[in-house]
């Protein structure tokens, strides 16, 4: 769990709530996933590999925190309309939609091939799609919320990303149309940007050398990487009453980041 496990926000804000969570097995997903339980919700971590969701299940339980885990590939709709079902039958409807599930690796246009530019769009873009139309039964109406998690890739381009940058383009607008088309049910969509965000695996693979971490970093306005737990608490106040209001919106939590137009977030 975080060491921020106070948060900024007083505790139990989502008592009773149910929060899915694709990607919540490691980096980003998971501690959005570990600051919905600290504030009382039900947790479905969603992710591919059973044995890293399992450590990231007991470390919430371990706390005192309640969290289930569905092992899947978003790219798989039956399995996500499955393990949606379950999470219904078991723990009531879905209050909380994070779509973090993600997929990346540097490569120039002529150094991917279709199956590797489909496979970034499949996991990151139609694994969004797949998750938000497999929940959209089973979000509970009104009051629910969907939150994506895009990246400056979506408005910048950015050299050897140009199927993440094609992606979360298309996330954003994904997220938007939802904003549309079910906010007269009462269901908020938001996306959240990162920037250069300390030990997660997609600065590990965009970043791998000290030179290339240094270059990152000065490319802040802040100065310095963001880390897990600041992304958490925009998470948390974004799928809180204290976002009511708010949907369609695309929010940057990333010092600056989008501002100077960097290509290393
Ligand atoms: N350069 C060029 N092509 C690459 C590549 C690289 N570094 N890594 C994978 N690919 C291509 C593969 O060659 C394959 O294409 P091919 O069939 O034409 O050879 C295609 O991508 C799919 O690869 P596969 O190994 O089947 O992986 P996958 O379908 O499970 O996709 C990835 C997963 C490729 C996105 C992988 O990088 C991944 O899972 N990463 C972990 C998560 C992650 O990156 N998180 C950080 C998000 S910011």
């Amino acid at each position: 769990m975080s060491s921020n496990s106070a948060g900024i926000f007083r505790d139990h804000l989502l008592k009773e709530k149910v929060a899915f969570v694709t990607g919540g097995g490691s980096g980003i997903g998971q501690r959005m996933a570990e600051r919905f339980a600290e504030h009382g919700a039900k947790v479905v971590l969603v992710g591919r590999k059973q044995e890293k969701l399992d450590v990231a299940a007991a470390a919430i339980r371990s706390v005192g925190g309640f969290a289930e885990t569905a092992a899947l590939d978003v790219r798989d709709y039956a399995a996500v309309e499955a393990a949606i079902k379950k999470t219904r039958d078991d723990l009531g409807e879905i209050d909380i939609l994070l779509c973090g599930a993600a997929g990346n690796f540097p490569a120039p246009v002529t150094g991917m091939s279709a199956n590797g530019f489909k496979a970034v769009i499949d996991i990151d873009l139609l694994g969004t799609f797949n998750t938000c139309r497999a929940a959209y039964e089973s979000l509970r109406k009104p009051g629910a919320s969907v939150i994506s998690i895009s990246a400056n890739h979506a408005t910048v381009a950015i050299a050897n990303q140009a199927h993440v940058c094609a992606a979360k383009a298309g996330i954003e607008l994904l997220m938007k149309t939802l904003a549309i088309e079910w906010g007269p049910k009462g269901i908020r969509a938001n996306c959240i940007t990162p920037g250069p965000t300390d030990d997660t695996e997609g600065m590990r693979r965009l970043a791998p050398t000290p030179e290339a971490r240094l270059a990152a970093q000065n490319s802040v306005p802040l100065g310095r990487y963001g880390t897990k737990d600041e992304l958490a608490d925009l998470a948390l106040f974004l799928c809180s009453e204290a976002a009511s209001y708010i949907t369609g919106s695309v929010y940057h939590c990333d010092g600056g980041t989008s501002l100077t137009r960097s290509s290393m977030s």
